[in-house]
C-alpha cells in the first residue's frame, strides 16, 4: 500500500490524534530490493509486510440479523492471514435466524477452505466464561451477555487475545461491498506497520457514502451522526489545548482496529456508544488532565486515521436508529468528566434544536464497562475452549489457524 504519512498531530498528555491520511495505492507490489527513504512524504508498505500484520490479527464481525448474502460478502473480503470471529446476535425465535447463519458460512467455509469461528452473544458458554474471570459486568439479569454491538466486540476481543493474536479489528457485517471490506483490513494493517504496532489504533474515515439524491448518485461524505459527533470531539480538545481544530474525522467510525494489549486495558461503553467513547476514555486514561486516576503514562497511545478510497455502502437501518446514534454518541462526551459546562450546553442545545431532546428530558449517561483487564484471562479460557473447538470448516491447508 502507498499511503501519505500524517501532516499533523494533536496532543494531550500521551494520546497523539494524527491527522486523516490519505492513500495512493491500495497494492503497492512485493518488496523492492532499493530501501524506501525515511523522508518520503508517501511511504510504500509491501504487500509482505502488510500480510505479515494481517496474520497477528484477528478480524471481529459483529451480526445481528443482517442478510446473509451481505455476511457471504463482507466474509469474501476478508484477507486470508486474518483469524476471522463472527460474533452474532440473531434472534433464535421463532426462527433460528442464528442456525441459518451458521449454516451459510459453513459453505462459505467448505468452499474457501477458511477456518471462522462463531459464536452465538446468548451463548450461555459465553457467559460462564466471562463469569469464571469474574467480568459479571457484561451479563444481565437472566446471566448472559448483554444486547448491543460493543458487548459483541468484547467478546471477540477477548477471544482474540486467548489466541493469541496481537491486532484486532472490526467490520460490520452489513457491507454491500466485499473490496471496500478487502481495503480497511489493508488500511488496517498499514495503520499498524507506520506505527510500530504498539498502542495503535486505526480508525477508517470513509471516502464518501453513496446515496440517490434527486434520482442521481450522490457521494456524500458525513453522516448525521458523525458530523455531530466529530464536532464535539474536536471542542472538546480544543477547550484543552487552546487551539481550535477539526483533527478528529473519525468520531463514529466503526471499521477500526486496536493494538490487543490496548483493546484490552480500554473501557467500552454500551452498543452503539462504543466508538466515541473509545476516544472520551483514551483521552481521560492518557490525556494527563486527571493525574492521579490516569493509566500508565509511559504509554504513547496513537490513534491513526485513514481515508478509505472505496465507497462505503451499507443497510439502511433508518432515522429512528440514527437518531439513537447521535444521542448515544453525544452522550458519551457529555458526561465525561473531561466535558467542560460550556461544551454541555452546547450538546444540549443542539439536541434540543434537533428534537432529539424534549422539554423536561435530560441526556441519559450512557453504560460504561471496566476494562478488559480485569478479566482472569486463564479461567476465562479454561470455559471458553469449547467455542474455539466448535470452529466451523476444515483445517487450513499450510497454516495452522491458532497462533
Ligand atoms: N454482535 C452484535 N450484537 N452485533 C450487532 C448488534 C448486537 O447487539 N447490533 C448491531 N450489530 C451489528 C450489525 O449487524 C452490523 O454488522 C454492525 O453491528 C453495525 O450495526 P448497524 O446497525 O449496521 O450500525 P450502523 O451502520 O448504523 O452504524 C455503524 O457505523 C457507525 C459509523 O457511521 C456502526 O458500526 C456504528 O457503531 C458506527 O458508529
Ligand atoms: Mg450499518
Amino acid at each position: 500500500m502507498q499511503i501519505e504519512v500524517p501532516r499533523e498531530f494533536e496532543r494531550l498528555g500521551a494520546v497523539r490524534i494524527y491527522g486523516l491520511q490519505k492513500v495512493y495505492e491500495l497494492d503497492a507490489g512485493p518488496a523492492m530490493t532499493e530501501p524506501g527513504r525515511d523522508d518520503a512524504i508517501v511511504r510504500s508498505l509491501p504487500a509482505e509486510a502488510i500480510y505479515e500484520v494481517q496474520r497477528e490479527m484477528a478480524i471481529v464481525v459483529p451480526v445481528r440479523s443482517e442478510r446473509l448474502k451481505l455476511i457471504e460478502g463482507v466474509l469474501v473480503g476478508i484477507p486470508n492471514p486474518c483469524l476471522v470471529i463472527v460474533v452474532s446476535n440473531s434472534p433464535r425465535e421463532p426462527i433460528d435466524r442464528h442456525f441459518l447463519e451458521q449454516d451459510s458460512i459453513a459453505d462459505f467455509c467448505r468452499f474457501s477452505r477458511k477456518q471462522i469461528m462463531v459464536v452465538h452473544q446468548k451463548d450461555p458458554v459465553v457467559a460462564a466464561a466471562f463469569a469464571a474471570g469474574g467480568y459479571g459486568d457484561v451479563l444481565d439479569d437472566l446471566g448472559l451477555v448483554r444486547d448491543g454491538k460493543a458487548e459483541g466486540m468484547m467478546i471477540g476481543t477477548v477471544l482474540a487475545k486467548m489466541l493469541g493474536k496481537r491486532y484486532v479489528g472490526f467490520v460490520d457485517s452489513d457491507n454491500y461491498f466485499p473490496g471496500a471490506v478487502n481495503e480497511y483490513v489493508r488500511e488496517y494493517a498499514a495503520g499498524f506497520l507506520l506505527n510500530g504496532g504498539k498502542d495503535t489504533v486505526v480508525r477508517i474515515s470513509w471516502h464518501s457514502k453513496p446515496k440517490i439524491v434527486e434520482q442521481s448518485l450522490f457521494f456524500a461524505k458525513w453522516g448525521r451522526s458523525s458530523r455531530r459527533c466529530n464536532r464535539a470531539l474536536n471542542q472538546l480538545l480544543s477547550h484543552y489545548t487552546g487551539f481550535e481544530t477539526e483533527i478528529v474525522k473519525t468520531g463514529n467510525a466503526g471499521e477500526h482496529a486496536i493494538s490487543l494489549d490496548l483493546a484490552m486495558s480500554m473501557r467500552y461503553a454500551t452498543g452503539y456508544s462504543v466508538e466515541p467513547y473509545h476516544y472520551i476514555d483514551l483521552l481521560e486514561q492518557y490525556g494527563g488532565v486527571f493525574p492521579t486516576e490516569h493509566g500508565d503514562m509511559r504509554r504513547l497511545v496513537r490513534i491513526c486515521q485513514i481515508e478509505s478510497r472505496n465507497p462505503h455502502l451499507h443497510a439502511d437501518k433508518g432515522d429512528a436508529h440514527v437518531a439513537e446514534m447521535i444521542i448515544g454518541s453525544l452522550a458519551t462526551i457529555y458526561h465525561s468528566r473531561l466535558c467542560p459546562a460550556s461544551l454541555q450546553k452546547k450538546i444540549d442545545a443542539e439536541l434540543r434544536q434537533g428534537g432529539y431532546l424534549k422539554d423536561g428530558e435530560t441526556l441519559p449517561p450512557v453504560r460504561i464497562y471496566p476494562s478488559l483487564a480485569g478479566l482472569a484471562m486463564d479461567r476465562f479460557a479454561a470455559s471458553a475452549q469449547e467455542i474455539v473447538d466448535r470452529r466451523l470448516g476444515a483445517p487450513p491447508l499450510a497454516r495452522p489457524m491458532v497462533s
